[in-house]
């Protein structure tokens, strides 16, 4: 069996520290003993200390869904990379489409974060993904491509720090994902780009779909080949759902 694959959640704004404590005590037991995964949940800014406390031990890793580019400095409202490092984090999502479509974020911005993020130790997840509109105009490939080059610029040799999430925008808290022949195409194709940049780093990154994964269709996303693991919304609020992801991951990962 090769690597581990990341089954993530990312439970965007949900959850006050209580509702993160009483999530884990559910969901730890659910997860004990799984192999072949990597579990890592990103809660919101104030429930890191909690989640942190909570999986202490237990192998399940906890992340940040956004930071700062500077370490620290007249930024009202913001995080930074060294202030996720010291609660407890080991990853950072970053360039999520919705920091992009509601808050702005262009590529350059997202480019500084995953270049400061990485200086300060954190593993990065670099979203990328077309809208229906692109993808209806056939510039899936264009988009993801662009993504990539400028988001990782000048961490191309610094790879194997970074996992790439695939999350088409259009399969986003809908309901509807991708069909898992269309995920391993594009996941193939990112693939392709990150050898471009770094043939031997790119071997060593994780590319994760996201995009309205639930138990019910995550065997059948994971069991492509180029996907190696899922970054799920709605799904992981629950215990009992993002448990069967997780499981369903363990399951397949004997196999790849
Ligand atoms: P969803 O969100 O699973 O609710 O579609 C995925 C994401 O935005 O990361």
């Amino acid at each position: 069996m090769g690597e581990k694959l990341l089954i993530a959640g990312n439970w965007k704004m949900h959850k006050t520290p209580q509702e993160t404590r009483e999530y884990f005590e559910r969901f730890l037991p659910l997860v004990e003993g799984l192999e072949g995964v990597e579990i890592l949940v990103c809660p919101p800014f104030v429930d890191l200390p909690a989640a942190a406390e909570a999986v202490a031990g237990s192998g399940v890793k906890v992340g940040g869904q956004n930071c700062h580019y500077e370490k620290e400095g007249p930024y009202t409202g913001e995080v930074s990379p060294r202030m996720l490092r010291a609660v407890g984090c080991e990853f950072v999502i970053l360039g999520h489409s919705e920091r992009r479509r509601l808050f702005g974020e262009t590529d350059e911005v997202v480019n500084k974060k995953v270049v400061s993020a990485l200086e300060e130790g954190l593993r990065v997840i670099l979203c990328v993904g077309e809208t229906l509109e692109e993808r209806e105009s056939g510039l899936t490939f264009t988009v993801v491509e662009t993504q990539l080059k400028l988001g990782l610029s000048g961490v191309e040799d610094r790879l194997e720090m970074v996992e790439v999430a695939y999350e088409p925008v259009w399969a986003i808290g809908t309901g509807v994902a991708a069909r898992p022949e269309d995920a391993e195409e594009v996941h193939r194709f990112i693939y392709s780009v990150l050898e471009k940049m770094n043939p031997e780093g790119a071997k060593r990154v994780r590319v994760l779909y996201g995009g309205s994964v639930k138990p019910e269709n995550a065997e059948a996303l994971l069991s492509q080949p180029s996907v190696k693991g899922v970054l799920v919304g709605g799904a992981s609020l629950k215990p009992e759902s993002f448990a069967a992801i997780a499981a369903a991951g363990a399951r397949l990962a004997r196999l790849k």
